[in-house]
């Protein structure tokens, strides 16, 4: 019962490792933090190194490493779709090969070389977990629900690019599958590639596009696409009409020419700002998407008759769509394990292990899961951060009265100031849930503009997410369901909106981005959603208390909580990390523990 279990991923995308032994996970944390490369895709000796240390333990003493999907299988996929469509993709095939034959189709063998270089002498047995049973244990396991039904969505795993399981104790038992090349996850993709964002990580960006479209013109669209591209079944499956796609079997996700002729414009090319078209677009396939959840929630619904459900999947981190499935009350409970891409295989592939395998019983949930508030990476020591302030010479206060710290980052933060606000354990999962966080305030009108021009540098059309005490939510959100990890969005209440007319949904995207539409503008979509994150101090008692001294001073106990990292940097980890981002972007102060560094 006592087994420590190591869950990697990686090889393909945000390579991964996670520690769980003794009840309770130790760490999980992604390559690219430590690697300072974005994505890091690459064997994830830095997070397994950092994983053991926290447990203090070394690779001999781990009872097995478990990797998040099945290459064989995988390879079986790629030989069939190709032998299946020859000879349609014969040069993507010839590319891809030589990779497969030299990594991929024997990862055991490089697994293990790769980790007798971590440790000479350890010689950890090796397991493999399927795709999409990662994702399922990596949500169901962590949460708090003795039973729920299941729901992983992505691009594609081994086959599988959906699944519905039934979660019951430290069982877990798979029912339904969609599988490849169907796929809403590739389906989105797709789109995101053809309004040239960037595939596998710029979803999240034709997702904040989407409230620009006009709702009249993306109806018009869905038809269309409906009618072309796609089916969607009553049970929430997908038939995509290969014709206009690519991914089986080239190096690109769809037929252009057939796309520019469906939607009578051009793939938007890097240099080409965005218009009304895509919005558009971006809408309809947002809507689509949102359908195509809810149907297979519904489906879940009726396989498991369960009243929760547990998310995973990189479409999971859709938060728009999961909100309006919070939004139609299918479950009474939805939980979304917050590193729902393919780094969460690592948590799942370790859990699963250890539940089905070991029959470990299942983890103390701390309230509201097992995940500790994703506080799960490396923390670092007062003596780290005076080495690094002694190096750079920067001027620094230090408060040893955590009161007197939040009163004084909370006043700075009042008078306009952006803060860089760094403590205790690195996020797990995407976001930057106020470990990692540059905080400002949500009320000044111009703060939109200043953090994603002169701090975050990225485009100008997307709102900032809030974080807001649990007890405080119902006082400017409609959902009162707590949300510590940002995977809903859920719509701000009517008396802080302004009056935008009627017409407003209809209205373009330059008219959707210059009205004022709240008194908590940087942290107001166009749709007047937000995605929020609610904050307890069993948690991050720091953080609950800052947007408490923020709140007495300003009536307002909201913060603007972005990831403290600039465009196409990983969110920073260390207190070397930080300071660096903090040299090179225009952030006024930056907390680090309880230290105060402000620029010369
Ligand atoms: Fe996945």
């Amino acid at each position: 019962m006592d087994d420590f279990v190591l869950g990697i991923s990686a090889y393909y995308h945000d390579a991964a490792a996670c520690l769980v032994g003794k009840g309770k996970i130790w760490a999980a944390a992604q390559e690219e933090r430590f690697t300072r490369k974005k994505f890091d895709e690459s064997f994830p000796e830095h997070a397994i190194r950092y994983c053991l240390s926290e447990a203090g333990i070394t690779l001999s003493e781990v009872r097995a490493v478990v990797f998040y999907d099945k290459p064989l299988l995988k390879f079986e996929r790629l030989l069939e779709t190709y032998y299946h469509n020859a000879p349609a993709g014969f040069s993507s095939f010839q590319a891809s090969m030589p990779i497969w034959l030299k990594d991929k189709l024997f990862l055991k063998t490089t697994l293990q070389k790769a980790f007798k270089i971590l440790d000479p002498e350890a010689e950890p047995p090796l397991y493999f977990s399927e795709h999409h049973l990662s994702h399922a244990a990596s949500t169901f396991y962590a949460s708090a629900f003795e039973e729920a039904a299941v729901l992983t969505i992505d691009g594609v795993g081994e086959w599988a690019t959906a699944g519905i399981y039934h979660g019951q104790g430290t069982q877990l038992k798979s029912l339904v599958e969609m599988k490849f090349p169907d796929s809403v996850g590739l389906l989105y993709t797709s789109f995101t590639y053809f309004l040239c964002f960037k595939v596998n990580s710029g979803e999240y960006k034709l997702m904040g596009l989407a409230p620009y479209g006009r709702p009249e013109q993306a109806r018009q669209l869905r038809q269309k696409m409906e009618k072309e591209l796609v089916t969607l079944h009553h049970d929430g499956s997908v038939t995509l009409h290969q014709p206009y796609f690519q991914y089986a079997t080239g190096l690109r996700m769809i037929h252009e020419k057939k796309w520019e002729q469906l939607w009578g414009f051009p793939v938007r090319s890097s240099s080409e700002p965005l218009n009304q078209n895509h919005a558009d677009l971006a809408l309809a396939i947002q809507q689509f998407t949102e359908e195509a959840v809810i149907r297979m929630a519904k489906t879940a619904k009726e396989l498991t008759g369960s009243k929760n459900l547990c998310l995973a999947g990189g479409v999971a981190l859709n938060c728009v769509a999961t909100g309006k499935l919070e939004n139609c009350g299918i479950f009474e409970n939805i939980y979304t394990q917050p590193a729902s891409g393919d780094a969460g295989g690592a948590l799942g592939a370790a859990l699963a292990f250890s539940h089905l395998y070991l029959k470990t019983p299942r983890l103390q949930a701390n309230g509201y899961d097992a995940l500790q508030g994703s506080y799960l990476g490396p923390s670092f020591s007062e003596k780290e951060v005076e080495n690094v302030l002694l190096k750079t010479g920067l001027p620094f206060q230090y408060f040893k009265n955590l009161e007197e710290l939040v009163h004084f980052t909370a006043s700075n933060l009042a008078e306009g100031k952006i803060i860089g606000w760094v403590q205790g354990r690195m996020e797990w999962g995407p976001r930057a849930l106020g470990n990692r966080s540059i905080l400002a305030d949500p009320r000044n009108p111009k703060m939109q503009s200043i953090l994603n021009l002169k701090t975050k540098h990225r485009e100008d059309f997307r709102p900032f997410a809030p974080a807001v005490p649990l007890e405080y939510k119902t006082a400017f959100f409609e959902s009162a369901a707590p949300s510590p990890y940002m995977t809903t969005t859920t719509l701000l209440k009517a008396e802080h909106r302004l009056p935008v007319g009627e017409q407003f949904s209809q209205a373009d995207i330059n008219t959707k981005l210059q009205t004022p539409k709240s008194n908590l503008p940087a942290i107001t979509h166009s749709d007047f959603s937000a995605r929020v994150q609610t904050v307890t101090p069993d948690t991050n008692e720091r953080f609950w208390k800052l947007l408490h001294a923020f709140g007495s001073i300003t009536g307002t106990p909201v913060l603007v909580n972005t990831s403290f990292n600039v465009n196409e940097e990983p969110i920073v980890a260390t207190p070397a990390d930080a300071l660096r981002c903090f040299l090179s972007t225009e952030i006024d102060l930056l907390v680090l523990g309880n230290f105060v560094i402000s620029k010369p």
